[in-house]
């Protein structure tokens, strides 16, 4: 298989939360020697932020002025918002819900758009997210849309080790309605809201082992090489 270091693709992976985009994604970017960007980390980043400083995230004059000023650092394996770690205090149930409200706020999303297109270039890239393949890189190579049943997905975030702080203690039914109540708010909101890109590519992991659904994507990857990149 080429490598992202000769062709430099964008490849976008959509879909809800616990769809597996993240260890897929991240897979999926090694194979091909590409640089991996969770975009939503920079939701949630720019959420913890916020309440940091004691923000009412209704006040989105406020939210935005933070998202324009702030300093948003993605690491390999790390986050950095105004000079904190946010790594791991990222990944809780409030911020789980505060970020999905800092996502609905359009004049925010379009800040976080511009940056996330500013990852695109140098190497190949490989983008998780809810609108990577619809409105950041509607001319994406390749474009992924990943989804499971409800069941599977609550289940896979409850044993998800990222989001320990929080989640893995609560019950599977809490996780189930968190869950739901995220992607209705991700689907409807009126700016960029979750929904598949008329060309991507729709993968139903349920029941799927990582590797499969990895193995999956690389084909859907190497078919697009393989017609010349059109
Ligand atoms: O993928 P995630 O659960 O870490 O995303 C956190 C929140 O940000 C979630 O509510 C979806 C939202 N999001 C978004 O609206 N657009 C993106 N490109 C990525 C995430």
């Amino acid at each position: 298989m080429e490598s992202c270091k000769s062709v430099k693709p964008v490849i976008a992976i959509d879909g809800p939360s616990g769809a597996g985009k993240g260890s897929v994604s991240r897979a999926i970017a090694k194979a091909l020697g590409c640089r991996y960007v969770d975009s939503g980390a920079m939701y949630r980043a720019i959420a913890w932020m916020a309440l940091h400083e004691g923000f009412d995230l209704d006040d989105e004059a406020a939210v935005l002025a933070l998202a324009e000023r702030v300093e948003l650092v993605l690491g390999d394996q790390s986050v950095t918002v105004g000079g904190h770690n946010v790594t791991s205090a990222i990944r809780t149930s409030e911020i789980d819900a505060a970020s999905a409200r800092v996502a609905r706020i359009p004049a925010v999303r379009d800040v976080l758009v511009r940056r996330q297109r500013s990852y695109a270039g140098a190497s190949g890239l490989v983008m998780e997210g809810r609108d990577i393949g619809t409105t950041v890189f509607p001319n994406a190579d390749v474009k992924v849309y990943l989804d499971a049943s409800p069941a599977e997905r609550a289940v896979r975030r409850a044993s998800d080790p990222a989001h320990g702080v929080g989640v893995a203690a609560a019950a599977l039914s809490d996780v189930a309605s968190a869950l739901e109540a995220r992607d209705y708010s991700d689907r409807t909101r009126s700016s960029s809201p979750l929904k598949i890109a008329d060309d991507a590519v729709l993968v139903d992991t349920t029941g799927l082992p990582l590797d499969s659904v990895v193995k999956k994507v690389l084909g859907i990857v190497q078919q697009h090489f393989k017609r010349g990149c059109s």
